[in-house]
């Protein structure tokens, strides 16, 4: 299928590995030219032949270097992916124990980061009749369920992320932008081997690699596997697609069948 989009142009942020790194390989692949942020270059992403910005999107100034960037490159963005997002550095698992610190990095990560960076962004995609894709969790809408509970200030930052697209599904829907959300469920990247998966190891009292083992099946993923990040990829590229000129507002869940409520 052609999903008819050669020649845009893009900016994808978190995207030097995971579902970042795999959304740019999958637009690239579909003629999309791109401008990928993240605060380092893997050789990875530096293959994918898109433009690498390193930038901090956790600051004000990171997010709008990254946006000048894609308009010196390009002159307009056609499509904005919101992927930058997280949990690191997040030892307190039970709410007592949460710091402020802790609810204002994921604040900043997974909400801040892409309400500047769409902010930053709206002035070029309403020139162009855009297209804004940002991916959530699935954590925020089943938030600190099962034994393998995400952080909650991750869970309510997802959420809160979710409410901010929706409401921006119409006011910006209503000038032409096109907003909508990808929610992954456990999909296997550094986020679940690198810090999270070890913190959320440790709380479960089980070791890192027998948790990866184990997550699929405890999560009820009806495939018993992870997700790739590939998959979550191909998702956000049909929605970008003027196939899915009629997608607004939705909220993709992929998550293996894991989410049993309607
Ligand atoms: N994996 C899952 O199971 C899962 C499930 C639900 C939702 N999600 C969501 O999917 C998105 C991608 O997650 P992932 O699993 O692919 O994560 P990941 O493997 O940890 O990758 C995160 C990406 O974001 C970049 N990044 C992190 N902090 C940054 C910062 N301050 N400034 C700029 N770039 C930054 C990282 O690059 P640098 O380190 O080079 O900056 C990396 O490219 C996130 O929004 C996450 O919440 C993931």
């Amino acid at each position: 299928m052609d999903l008819q989009l050669t020649g845009k142009r893009a900016v994808v942020t978190g995207a030097s590995r995971g579902i970042g790194l795999a959304t740019v390989e999958a637009l690239v692949a579909e003629g999309v030219r791109v401008v990928a942020g993240s605060r380092t270059v893997s050789a990875e992403l530096a293959a994918t032949g898109a433009i690498p910005v390193t930038t901090d999107l956790r600051t004000a100034d990171g997010v709008n270097a990254l946006v000048e960037r894609a308009i010196v490159e390009f002159g307009d963005i056609d499509l904005l992916v919101n992927n930058v997002g997280g949990a690191d550095h997040v030892e307190h698992l039970a709410f007592a124990d949460t710091t402020d610190d802790d609810w204002f990095d994921l604040l900043n990560l997974n909400l801040m980061a892409a309400v500047r960076t769409t902010r930053a962004s709206v002035p070029s995609l309403l020139r162009t009749k855009g297209v804004v894709v940002t991916v959530s969790s699935d954590g925020a809408l089943t938030p600190r369920q099962g034994a393998l509970a995400t952080p909650l200030p991750y869970a309510v930052s997802k959420a809160a992320l979710n409410a901010c697209m929706k409401a921006l599904s119409v006011e910006l829907g209503l000038e032409g932008i096109r907003v909508t959300t990808v929610s992954p469920g456990s999909t296997r990247t550094s986020l679940w081997e690198g810090e999270v998966g070890e913190t959320l190891a440790r709380a479960a009292g089980v070791p890192h690699d027998a948790l990866l083992k184990v997550l699929p099946e405890q999560a009820g993923m009806l495939t018993g596997r992870w997700i790739e990040p590939k998959e979550i990829a191909a998702a956000i590229a049909f929605v970008a697609s003027p196939l899915s000129g009629s997608t607004i507002g939705a909220n993709f869940e992929i998550d293996a069948g894991a989410r049993r409520s309607l």
